[in-house]
C-alpha cells in the first residue's frame, strides 16, 4: 500500500523507491571503517582491533585516539594527546555558574546535554577543514565531558565542583572529581576498561544522530549535544539501571526460576538481555563479568552478582534458543554500583565513553559528507479546502 502510493508519484524511468523499513532496520545508511560487529560469533572490533585486546591492554585515551584517527598512536602522539586532554579538563566558571542554575532534581543527562551544547558558545570558531581545529575540538570534548558530569553531581548535592587533579590519569581523575576521593588503582583501571567497552558500537541511534547533525556542517559541540539527547532515551542508554531494579525485585536466588517463568509468560522483556546485533552473549558482557569478579574479589562480594549469574544460567535454557543472551548492560550496573557511582549517572558515564565514537563518526562524516535527507511516504490528506474560523 505504502509502496504503491510512492510509486504513483515517481516519474517514468526513475528507479522504484526501496521498501519502507520502520526504524531503518537493516538499511545501510553510511559506509564506515570505524567499528565492526560479528553478531553471530560475538566479536566486536574497533578499527580492526578486538575489543577484548583493547579492554585488557589499552587505555581509554589511547582507544579514543585509535577510533578518531584510525591508527594506534605512537608513544609521542599518545603523550601529546594525554597532555592536551589534561590541560583542557577544566570548564569555564561561567559554565559551572550556568550549571548551578539547573534544577537539582533534573536528570544528569539533561544537564550534560545543555552543558555540552553550551561549549559551542564559548568555542564558536568553526573551521571544519582545519585539522588543528578538529584536533582541538576532539581534545576539548573528551576532556570536558567528564568534568561536567562530575560537576553536576556535586552541584546538585549543594556543593562546589572540585577541580581536576593534574597528577591523576583520565579515569582516576573522573572518579576523584565524582566521589572526592582518590580511587584505588584497580578500581580506576576497571573503570577505564568500562569506558573502552562503551566507546563505540557502529550506527546505533545516538551515533546516527551524531552523523545526521554532523552532515549539516554544524559545530562538534552541537553534534555531541544531539547525540547525548538521543542516548538519554530509555530504549538506548539506561537499561543497566533497570537491571539493578529487576535484580532487587527478584530478591533471592531461590526465586529466580519462578520469576523468570512468570516474566516470560507475561511477555515481559528481561532487562539486560537481547540485542539487535548479537545472537550470542555480547562480548562486552563477557568482559564486564570478568571485571565485576575482579572488583568483588578485591573490594568485597556483592550477593546481587550471584543472583545475576543464576538468572543468566536459568535464562540460557529459556531464552538462549531464541538467541537472547546477556548484553552490555547486564553486568555494567553491578560494576558501577561497586565503584560507588549513583544509578542515574550510569547513562552519563556511557556518554563519557561514547563521545569517542561520536567524534570518530563526526570526523568520518566530514571526510565524505553529503547531508542526510531521506525521503518519506506521505500518508496525510490532500486537496482540502481552507475554511474560515467562523465556519469550523
Ligand atoms: N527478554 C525476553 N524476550 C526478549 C528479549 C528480552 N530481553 N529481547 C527480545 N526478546 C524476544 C521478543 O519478545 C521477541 O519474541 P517473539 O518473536 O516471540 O515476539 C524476540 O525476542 C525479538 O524481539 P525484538 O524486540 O524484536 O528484538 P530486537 O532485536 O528488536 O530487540 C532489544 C533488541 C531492544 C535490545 C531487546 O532485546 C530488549 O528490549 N532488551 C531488553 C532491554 C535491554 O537490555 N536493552 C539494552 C540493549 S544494549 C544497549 O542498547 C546499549
Amino acid at each position: 500500500m505504502a509502496e504503491a502510493s510512492l510509486d504513483a508519484g515517481t516519474p517514468a524511468g526513475t528507479p522504484a523507491a526501496p521498501p519502507f523499513r520502520p526504524g531503518l532496520e537493516g538499511v545501510p545508511a553510511t559506509q564506515s571503517a570505524i567499528c565492526d560487529i560479528d553478531g553471530r560469533k560475538g566479536i566486536l572490533s574497533y578499527r580492526g582491533y578486538a575489543v577484548d585486546d583493547l579492554a585488557s591492554q589499552s587505555s581509554f585515551l589511547e582507544t579514543a585516539y585509535l577510533l578518531v584517527w584510525g591508527t594506534l598512536p605512537t608513544a609521542s602522539q599518545l603523550e601529546e594527546f594525554q597532555q592536551e586532554v589534561q590541560m583542557h579538563r577544566r570548564v569555564s566558571f561561567r559554565i559551572r555558574d550556568m550549571m548551578k542554575s539547573f534544577p537539582s532534581a533534573g536528570h544528569p543527562m539533561d544537564a550534560l546535554q545543555s552543558s555540552a551544547a553550551s561549549l559551542g558558545l564559548f568555542y564558536s570558531r568553526r573551521a571544519l577543514d582545519n585539522p588543528e581545529y578538529i584536533y582541538g575540538a576532539v581534545v576539548r570534548l573528551i576532556a570536558k565531558i567528564p568534568t561536567m558530569v562530575a560537576a553536576f553531581q556535586l552541584i546538585r548535592k549543594g556543593q562546589d565542583p572540585i577541580q581536576p587533579r593534574d597528577d591523576l590519569p583520565y579515569a582516576a581523575n573522573f572518579l576523584y572529581m565524582l566521589t572526592e576521593r582518590e580511587p584505588d588503582p584497580l578500581a580506576a583501571r576497571i573503570f577505564d576498561a568500562c569506558l573502552i567497552l562503551h566507546a563505540e558500537h557502529s550506527l546505533n541511534a545516538s551515533t546516527f544522530s551524531a552523523r545526521v547533525t554532523a552532515s549539516t556542517l554544524t559545530d562538534p559541540y552541537a553534534v555531541v549535544a544531539s547525540a547525548v539527547g538521543t542516548l538519554a532515551g530509555p530504549l538506548h542508554g539506561g537499561a543497566n539501571e533497570d537491571v539493578l531494579e529487576m535484580l532487587e525485585l527478584i530478591g533471592t536466588e531461590d526465586r529466580v526460576e519462578a520469576w523468570l517463568d512468570q516474566a516470560i509468560a507475561e511477555k515481559q522483556k528481561i532487562m539486560g538481555f537481547g540485542h539487535r546485533e548479537y545472537k550470542v552473549k555480547d562480548p562486552r558482557a563477557v568482559i564486564l563479568q570478568q571485571l565485576a569478579e575482579q572488583l568483588f574479589d578485591q573490594f568485597g562480594h556483592d550477593p546481587m552478582y550471584d543472583l545475576a549469574r543464576k538468572l543468566e544460567a536459568v535464562a540460557a535454557d529459556r531464552l538462549g534458543p531464541k538467541g537472547i543472551y546477556p548484553n552490555v548492560d547486564f553486568y555494567s550496573g553491578l560494576v558501577y554500583r561497586k565503584l560507588g557511582i549513583p544509578e542515574d549517572l550510569f547513562t552519563p558515564i556511557f556518554a563519557i565513553a561514547r563521545v569517542a565514537g561520536w567524534l570518530a563518526h563526526w570526523k568520518e562524516q566530514l571526510g565524505a559528507n553529503r547531508i542526510y535527507r531521506p525521503s518519506q511516504i506521505y500518508t496525510g490528506p490532500s486537496g482540502l479546502t481552507w475554511q474560515p474560523l467562523s465556519e469550523r
